[in-house]
């Protein structure tokens, strides 16, 4: 299929990695729905913007009808929404908590079930959830269990859905980042949190707009876990 045909929906589409990633799926020729709470329409009649809180089953129901009524179908589902809040594990709060949970795993589960039915109606599809290396490889002096009871629960439901959706002609991968240069850092931070990667440096989001266009042009690739991590999984 010619990628004027497909169509993408990118979550946490308003800003950082989201925002590089509808441009990259512009740039290929996939019309896309991007999500958010802050979206505005840009002014491009083959990117439509669903704005609300992607926790909500409400907004993922928004999210899928949106793909299907101005484009017909759904091709990929990047699940890139996420929040991180670092914190010895003691001092998170209830709210905390319930925040990492409504964004992370609620904002994964709801768009990703709707967009499987639609999916299974073209027997062909696509989920790239985010999530980072840091579910599989802590890093002293960054506690964050929140990062990775969610991002890991990511990894693993990612391998679930593989297996599950495997003859079905549904791929689901993951891009598991490093520490990359978005809004999520203040550059005063960017140096120390450089010096926590092997190569010395964080990554750009182009890094992981790239290993999302890889994973969604490779028809063979589904239950992987790629690591853009400038070395963190492969040790320290
Ligand atoms: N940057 C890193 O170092 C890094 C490392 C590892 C993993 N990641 C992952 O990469 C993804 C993108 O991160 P980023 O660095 O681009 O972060 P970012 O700049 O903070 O952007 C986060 C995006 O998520 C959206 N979002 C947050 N809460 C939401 C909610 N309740 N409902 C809907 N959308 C919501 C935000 O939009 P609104 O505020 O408008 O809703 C924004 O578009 C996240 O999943 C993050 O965990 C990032």
């Amino acid at each position: 299929m010619s990628n004027a045909n497909k169509v993408a929906i990118v979550t946490g589409a308003s800003q950082g990695i989201g925002a590089e990633i509808v441009n990259a799926f512009r740039a290929q020729g996939y019309r896309v729905v991007a999500t958010a709470r802050s979206i505005r329409q840009p002014d491009d009649p083959n990117v439509v913007a669903v704005a609300g809180d992607i926790g909500d089953r409400a907004t993922a129901q928004r999210v899928v009808d949106a793909a299907i009524a101005k484009f017909g179908r759904i091709d990929t589902l990047v699940n890139n929404a996420g929040i991180f809040i670092a914190k010895p594990f003691t001092q998170y709060t209830q709210e905390d908590y319930a925040a990492v949970l409504n964004v992370n795993l609620n904002g994964f589960f709801h768009v990703t079930q709707l967009a499987i039915e639609q999916m299974e109606k073209n027997k062909s599809g696509h989920i790239v959830s985010i999530t980072t290396t840091l579910a599989d490889h802590a890093v002293s002096g960054v506690p964050s269990v929140l990062a990775s009871l969610t991002k890991g629960g990511l990894n693993s439901a990612t391998k679930s859905l593989a297996i599950e959706y495997a003859k079905s002609g549904i791929r689901a991968n993951a891009v598991s980042p490093g520490i990359i240069k978005s809004p999520m850092h203040a550059p005063e931070t960017h140096e120390a949190l450089g010096a926590l990667h092997p190569m010395g440096h964080m990554g750009e989001m182009s890094d992981i707009v790239n290993a999302v266009l890889y994973l969604d042009s490779a028809p063979f690739v589904t239950g992987e876990i790629l690591h853009v991590d400038g070395g963190q999984s492969a040790g320290h």
